[in-house]
Parts: C-alpha cells; sequence; structure tokens
C-alpha cells in the first residue's frame, strides 16, 4: 500500500480539553522506575508531588494505578491528602490482584482489597476497578462476579473494568454484559483487538481503554531491544518500516504511533506511562492532530497483522 504525505487540515484538529480528557496517564514508573524502556527525558524525574501538580495543570485528571506498581498508590495518596479539596476530583482508576478461583473468600478479599487501595489514595471510591487478572477462570468466576456486585453496592467502586491479553478473553468480558470498561493493547503494533472487539461494539455501552500505545517505550529507546526481548531482530525490522513512513509523514515514529492511537475515536481513553514532563508536554501537542484517514489506513495494514511480540508477555 503506498503511503501518502497529508498533514491533518485545521478542521480535523479537535479541542484540547477534549483529546486531555482522553489522556490517562499510568503510574506504574512512579512505583517501579525501572519498568520498560524509558526515554532519557526521564533520567532525573522530578520529585512525585511535583511532577503529579505539573500534570494536572497540563489538563490531565486521568490516573491509573495498581497494588501491583510498588508504591504507587501511596505516592498517588501523597498527593491527593495534600491537594486543594475545591479543584476538581481526579479520575482514578486501580485494580484487584492475586484472586483464587472457586474460593469463597474472593467477595471479602476483593472488598479488603479496594478497601486497602482507597486508604492508600485517601478516596472514598475508585472510579474504576480492574480486575488485574486477566485469566477466563478469573474473569468468568462467579465468585469474582459475587465480589464486583458488593463493590458496586457499597459504593466502593464506580465501574467495573477487566485487562486483557487475548481475543478469548476480549470476547467473553464483552458477551458476559458484566464489565464496564475493557483494557485491551491498541497501537501501531497491533490493530487486531481494534478490528475485532471495537468497531463492532464501539457504540455500545462497554467503554474500550487502550494500552502500550509505545509498548513500553520500545519506540524511543531501542539499544536494549535485541538484548531484552526474543524477537528483537523482527521487532526492529518493523519499527524500520514504522520509521519509513513516519519520515514520509515528516513526523517522528513515537509521534506517529500517539497520534495512530489517539485518532481512533471509538476508543474511550489512552494510557501512556511517562516520568518525564517533556514527553508528556510532546504527546498533548501531538494528539491535538489526528493523522489523515489514508495514514490511519496505510498503519492499519501493518497494524492489523498479528504478531507474537506485541504483547510483552511473550518477550
Ligand atoms: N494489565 C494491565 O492492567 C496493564 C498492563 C500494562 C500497562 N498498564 C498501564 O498502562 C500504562 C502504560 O504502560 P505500557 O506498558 O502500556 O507502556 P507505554 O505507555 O506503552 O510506554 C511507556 C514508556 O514509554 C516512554 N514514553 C512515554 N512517552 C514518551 C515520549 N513522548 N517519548 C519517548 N518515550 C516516551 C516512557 O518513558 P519515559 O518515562 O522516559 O517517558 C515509558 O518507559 C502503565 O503505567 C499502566 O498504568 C496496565
Amino acid at each position: 500500500m503506498k503511503a501518502t504525505c497529508k498533514m491533518p487540515n485545521a478542521e480535523s484538529i479537535t479541542p484540547d480539553a477534549a483529546n486531555n480528557a482522553r489522556f490517562c496517564l499510568g503510574t506504574v514508573k512512579l512505583g517501579v522506575p525501572n519498568y520498560g524502556f524509558s526515554s532519557p527525558s526521564s533520567a532525573q524525574p522530578l520529585p512525585p508531588a511535583t511532577f503529579l501538580a505539573q500534570v494536572e495543570e497540563l489538563g490531565i485528571h486521568r490516573l491509573d494505578s495498581s497494588p501491583r506498581y510498588g508504591n504507587s498508590e501511596q505516592i498517588l495518596g501523597a498527593y491527593l491528602k495534600q491537594r486543594p479539596t475545591e479543584q476538581p476530583a481526579l479520575w482514578i482508576s486501580s485494580k484487584i490482584d492475586q484472586l483464587t478461583p472457586n474460593n469463597k473468600q474472593t467477595p471479602a478479599q476483593m472488598l479488603a482489597s479496594v478497601q486497602q487501595s482507597l486508604q492508600r489514595l485517601h478516596r472514598q471510591q475508585l472510579d474504576l476497578c480492574y480486575l488485574h487478572q486477566n485469566e477466563l477462570a478469573i474473569i468468568s468466576d462467579p465468585a469474582v462476579h459475587a465480589g464486583i456486585a458488593l463493590l458496586k453496592e457499597q459504593r466502593l467502586i464506580d465501574k467495573i473494568g477487566v485487562s486483557l491479553y487475548s481475543h478469548e478473553e476480549c470476547h467473553y468480558a464483552i458477551a458476559c454484559g458484566l464489565y464496564d470498561v475493557i483494557q485491551i493493547p491498541i497501537s501501531i503494533f497491533d490493530l487486531g483487538f481494534y478490528n475485532r472487539f471495537v468497531l463492532p461494539n464501539g457504540a455500545g455501552t462497554i467503554r474500550f481503554a487502550a494500552r502500550s500505545l509505545l509498548l513500553q517505550g520500545i519506540l524511543a529507546n531501542r539499544q536494549e531491544i535485541t538484548t531484552r526481548i526474543r524477537q528483537g531482530e523482527e521487532i526492529l525490522a518493523y519499527l524500520r518500516q514504522m520509521d519509513h513512513l513516519a519520515e514520509q509523514w515528516q513526523m517522528g515514529t513515537t509521534e506517529m504511533a500517539v497520534r495512530f492511537a489517539f485518532s481512533l475515536s471509538a476508543v474511550d481513553h489512552l494510557l501512556i506511562g511517562t516520568l518525564s514532563l517533556a514527553n508528556l508536554r510532546a504527546i498533548l501537542q501531538w494528539i491535538r492532530h489526528p493523522l489523515s484517514t489514508e495514514q490511519i489506513a496505510t498503519i492499519s495494514h501493518f497494524a492489523a497483522q498479528a504478531k507474537i511480540w506485541s504483547n510483552p508477555r511473550n518477550w
């Protein structure tokens, strides 16, 4: 397929606030700084409270955390506690982990887990609570479903979500009708979930969240790809194809990856992790300019093909 050089026109630029509202800051690196492939811009991160205050000033109000992300919840909680109460509330998602299938204690464990998260975050309710386990044995477990009902009944969570890795899991999560939000990989590397599930269900009540837009940062930090990832050579070959497209369109490859995912309007919100304000500012600039229909179609052609390495669990 031939790529065309076309920059977005003025009409296709959406208002900043609407785009910022779709951006969710992933906070895994607040608690686990060596997660993924960092860029040089985060070599000397700001103190977390300073960083989070600046994030808010940039118009970001969604933050994603988890008890699995080191002390990310505590760091967010410390920030939220000292934050002026008159400011509009931030939207926070966190997760429940370490459940076992067919366990009568599951609802009580889920309750305890969320109560602990809320205590750490200094919050009364999670806007979104994900199950941090994607296995069918967990997401289809009647005891887990009972736990979700309990959490909603007690108003400890507003929405329930699942973060998935396979099409089979995604098919179940949609069909069961229990989950409000489904988080899946959607990127220049992987459009399989988007084509199969988001497009046909886009207008329904289920909301889809995109993760792994930058595949843990491998676009901007390539030095260690071959030493840290088994399929490193294959990835580098794909990245060269993406570099070629980005170059034709006179943008960087990271910019292209971010703009591509944010151009997919059926996606409710999109998670990107960063500890760098410079990177965050760049992202917020990029997402003001959706890609053209032709650019989206060209990238989609590459991204639609299944790749074993687009799931970091296979690295
Ligand atoms: N199962 C789950 O629920 C699950 C799984 C994975 C991730 N997540 C969530 O999704 C979030 C994102 O994780 P991910 O794995 O999807 O990673 P990602 O967002 O694809 O990539 C993050 C990496 O990209 C780098 N980066 C960000 N912006 C950049 C820019 N403008 N230029 C260059 N590099 C940039 C960051 O480094 P710098 O800090 O240097 O910018 C970081 O190391 C996590 O924080 C977490 O909240 C959830």
